[in-house]
């Protein structure tokens, strides 16, 4: 089982970026983390960040031909409350996918309220830091596991 976990727009910036929203973790640390999590429960984690919505789009629709990935964790950052493009890429690949974010959006600014890739996903988890992208690989094996036995 191979989860691809795709970053977007300003989270390369993290552990300096807003601190006190994000925390003081860099991407790269916490990709440590969710990598040795996903290695404990037999998972591979593969990861992908960009600042750019077309190449989020083609990461997406290359899940299992470029990365081999059985699931997707997504968090696109502020295109998440706009973008159609990542909205409508989603349904191109037949995977599992779970919408992340570090913050409780719902606590924040209203416009952070909307999601347009939420109904496109198999669920969304928020508000609990790096944990939020390990819950959801949690959540993606069990949706492969159980399409498995069906
Ligand atoms: C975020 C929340 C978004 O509203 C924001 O634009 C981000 C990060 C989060 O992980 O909490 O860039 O997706």
């Amino acid at each position: 089982m191979k989860v691809l976990i795709i970053n977007g727009p300003n989270l390369d910036m993290l552990g300096s970026r807003e601190k006190e929203v994000y925390g003081e973790q860099t991407l790269a640390d916490m990709n440590a983390e969710i990598a040795e999590f996903c290695a404990a429960e037999g998972m591979d984690a593969v990861f992908f960040q960009s600042n750019c919505e077309g190449e989020i789009v083609t990461a997406i629709h290359e899940a299992r031909t470029r990365f081999g990935a059985d699931g997707i964790v997504l968090n696109a950052g502020a295109y998440t409350h706009y973008s159609r493009a990542i909205a409508d890429a989603l349904p191109c690949v037949r995977v599992p996918k779970v919408e992340v974010h570090i913050s409780n959006v719902h606590a924040r600014e209203e416009f952070r309220h909307v999601s347009v890739l939420a109904a496109n996903c198999n669920g969304v988890i928020c508000g609990f830091g790096a944990d939020s992208y390990k819950l959801a690989c949690l959540a993606l094996r069990n949706i492969v596991t159980k399409a498995g036995r069906a």
